[in-house]
């Protein structure tokens, strides 16, 4: 029995859904713990695509079951969406597949209103760029403890109750603070009536399925979203998401012991990229020909809202932090084909800004915003290397490339990724798999 996390090491997007559904294979049990539809984790299998936004990615692989924790938010009609759009593709979701916990908040349609109209009031440089699904109000509401969860779905009486509160205060909020339209009790009670119907048999105890699963020797897959720095507590504040991102996460949100915990895989693009506002050190900006490069090759434009992602070298600041955060004991190398053709490539080892050095991202924005990279070059590969399947069979360079990686890290590779398909993977070294 092993259990596994894995996390995004850099600002999200980094093929987090790639490797779960990878790495379910050899899972039994696979859970998202943070975040909500915010998320957009993209699947290729034979070459045909899946976005998941809410669903965990192990969902594709018979015989596994799928959890959503309490630490995730749900927009209940995104996440009927996605079931009734898998169903049509042949792939009913069932009760039998996926549990969702009855501690999981809603995201209302007010906090959709309510993110949409905070951001629109921002002034440019401090707009967030957030993805507008509500995700910052709803976790406010969570931590104001006046968020509605997935189970008070199940009580109508205490659920209207609660909505009352809500659309009073939001709709006084959304009006007076931001000048824009009040939502309607009414249609989000009907509405939601619709989606108790559908969600009820789903609603559950995630962390007594887990303990279960624990003890009776299953393995257990934790699926992060997001990345590293855009951790609420330990990212580039505040131009994060409004969640734990990082490991440590995965047993809060989900209801399970930190001494269960086996591995943590991080995935490491083999360059870097942000989606939204906020300082990105090694950013190659729109125009720059390497970057521009980086973005076509890599099809980099969000699988969530569709915005073009900026792009910029691999930053071993940001992967050390990732390592001591989230205590990493392996790296999953993604992308690594994306770098094929490049004659020479950069990394940052360190920043400087006004005759400083840092060796971890600095807390304060302003400074974070300055940040100068101090670059490693090394050089690149010709070679294609999709098609490559076995390490030793990779090109000199990109086996270098790696490796200074690892010693950068001081963590080994235990997947490196060489294309978005399932089968375009090499696997070192299988996390469930014990010593
Ligand atoms: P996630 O949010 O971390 O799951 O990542 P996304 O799905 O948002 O973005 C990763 C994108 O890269 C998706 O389009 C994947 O299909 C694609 N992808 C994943 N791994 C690789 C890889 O090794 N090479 C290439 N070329 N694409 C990849
Ligand atoms: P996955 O799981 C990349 C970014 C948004 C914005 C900031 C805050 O696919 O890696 P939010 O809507 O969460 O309040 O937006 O966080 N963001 C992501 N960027 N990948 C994601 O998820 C993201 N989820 C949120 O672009 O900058
Ligand atoms: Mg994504």
């Amino acid at each position: 029995m092993a259990s596994v996390i894995v996390v995004g090491t850099q600002w999200g997007d980094e093929g987090k859904g790639k490797v779960v559904d990878l790495l379910t294979r050899y899972a039994d049990f696979i859970v998202r713990f943070q975040g909500g539809n915010n998320a957009g984790h993209t699947l290729v299998v034979n070459g045909e695509k899946f976005i998941f936004h809410i669903i965990p990615s192990g969902i594709l692989n018979e015989g596994k079951f799928c959890m959503i924790g309490n630490g995730v938010i749900i927009d209940p009609a995104t996440l009927l969406e996605e079931i009734d759009e898998l169903g049509g593709r042949g792939l009913p979701v069932t009760a039998d597949r996926l549990m969702i916990s009855e501690n999981a908040h809603l995201i209302m349609p007010y906090h959709k209103s309510l993110d949409h109209a905070s951001e629109a009031s921002l002034t440019s440089g401090k707009k967030l760029g957030t993805t507008g699904r509500g995700i910052g109000p709803c976790y406010m509401d969570k931590v104001g403890r006046c968020g509605i969860k997935a189970g008070d779905l199940l009580d109508p009486e205490l659920f209207i109750d609660k909505l009352q509160a809500n659309v009073d205060e939001k709709n006084f909020l959304l009006t007076q603070k931001y000048g824009a339209e009040p939502v309607s009790l009414d249609e989000i009670r009907s509405a939601f009536e619709g989606f108790a119907e559908r969600i009820a048999p789903f609603i559950g105890n995630v962390s007594m399925q887990l303990d279960r699963a624990r003890k009776s020797g299953r393995n257990i897959l934790f699926e992060g979203a997001q990345g590293t720095q855009l951790d609420i507590d330990h990212g580039t504040y505040p131009f994060v998401t409004s969640s734990n991102t990082i490991a440590g996460n995965a047993c809060i949100g989900s209801g399970f012991g930190p001494a269960h915990i086996d591995s943590v895989i991080g995935i490491l693009k083999a360059y870097t990229t942000r989606v939204g506002e906020g300082p990105f050190p090694t950013e190659l900006p729109e125009g720059d020909r390497i970057g521009d490069q980086l973005q076509k090759k890599g099809g980099e434009f969000g699988a969530t809202t569709g915005r073009r992602r900026r792009c910029g070298w691999l930053d071993g600041v940001v992967a050390s932090d990732a390592v001591r955060l989230n205590g990493l004991t392996g790296l999953a190398i993604t992308k690594l084909d994306v770098l094929s053709g490049q004659p020479k490539l950069k990394i940052a080892r360190q920043y400087r800004v006004a005759g400083r050095e840092y060796d971890c991202m600095p807390g304060n924005i302003r400074e974070t915003s300055r940040l100068e990279p101090v670059y490693e070059e090394v050089e690149g590969w010709q070679e294609e290397i999709s098609g490559v399947r076995h390490f030793d069979d990779l090109p000199q360079k990109a086996r270098d490339y790696i490796h200074l990686i690892e010693d950068m890290t001081g963590v080994e590779p235990a997947i490196v990724s060489v294309g978005p398909d399932r089968e375009e993977t090499l696997l070192l070294k299988n996390p469930f798999v014990k010593k």
